[in-house]
């Protein structure tokens, strides 16, 4: 089963290009979307949820055309956390994540039904914040606040959730924390997680599927354990390195002295 699948997506926005995407994203499963920055991975989500317009091609949404849903429509089906930005408003936990429930709302109605009431716990408790529900998001770790986050997505009661880089200014105990928190809401309520990761590892070890993105093309898409390799990172990344598997983590190891033969190629400039 299909949850989104992109046709021969080509998008042209002055000096970048993405070129015929086509991808599927499997449902109730976990896709993760690596590759190096600026290749076009923020660009594809925004694709995806319709933030942005391609120049041709179609995405589809449960084998429905996205362009076809209506705005309530979509993010009563699609919820999407973008690249953390600072500036969040300052709110409480609880109303940063009662948010979430817009989409179900009538315009300018405010007030929370008990079944908005009965998500909002759900979603608090399901993410840990429930003892942090009245705290304002300025007070919060970064950690903390990103659980938060998740779960303004999580009320907005979506059968697919999007995150763009989730993990990225979070300490490797706390990134570890979310993955596994994101595989058990994956598991236990069969969500179509999509996120994009910096780290191979986590993205190896965590998603069923794996998307490379380079130069705005796909580059790669399969298992993680078919794709992931050497000859990967030299095509993703132009790294010399090898990788094992050590059950699902691929453990990667850099040709160092190939990467110091590169670098005292540049080495007057830092001298
Ligand atoms: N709104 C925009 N207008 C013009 N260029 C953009 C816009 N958004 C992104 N880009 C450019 O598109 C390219 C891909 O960006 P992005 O999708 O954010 O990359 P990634 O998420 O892989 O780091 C970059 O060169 C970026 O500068
Ligand atoms: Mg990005």
């Amino acid at each position: 089963m299909t949850a989104i699948q992109t046709k021969d997506i080509t998008l042209d926005i002055g000096h970048f290009h993405l070129k015929d995407i086509s991808c599927s994203i499997p449902a109730g499963k976990i896709t993760a979307i690596v590759g190096p920055n600026g290749s076009g991975k923020s660009t594809i989500l925004k694709l995806i949820t319709q933030l942005t317009k391609q120049t041709s091609g179609q995405v589809y949404i449960h084998n429905k055309q996205a362009n076809q849903y209506s705005l309530k429509k979509l993010s009563q089906t699609i919820s999407m956390l973008p690249q953390s930005k600072e500036g969040l408003p300052d709110l409480t936990v609880k109303e940063l994540v009662a948010y979430g429930r817009s989409p179900y709302k009538k315009l300018f109605e405010h007030r929370l039904t008990k079944e908005d009431e009965k998500i909002i716990d759900w979603a608090l408790n399901l993410t840990d914040t429930k003892k942090y529900e009245h705290r304002l998001l300025h007070t919060l770790s970064g950690g903390e606040r990103q659980r938060a986050r998740i779960a303004m997505a999580l009320a907005q009661s979506t059968d697919i959730l999007i995150l763009d880089e989730p993990t990225t200014f979070l300490d490797i105990a706390h990134q570890l924390d979310l993955m596994e928190m994101l595989q058990h809401i994956n598991e236990h309520y069969r969500m179509t997680i999509i996120m994009v990761l910096h780290d191979l590892q986590q993205a190896a070890a965590y998603s069923h599927h794996l998307i490379a993105v380079k130069n705005g093309l796909i580059q790669a898409m399969g298992s993680p354990a078919a794709i992931l390799n050497s000859q990967f990172l030299q095509d993703i990344y132009d790294i010399d390195a090898k990788v094992q598997f050590d059950g699902e983590f691929p453990i990667i190891i850099p040709n160092t002295k190939k990467l110091r033969r590169n670098r005292n190629g540049y080495s007057h400039k830092y001298e």
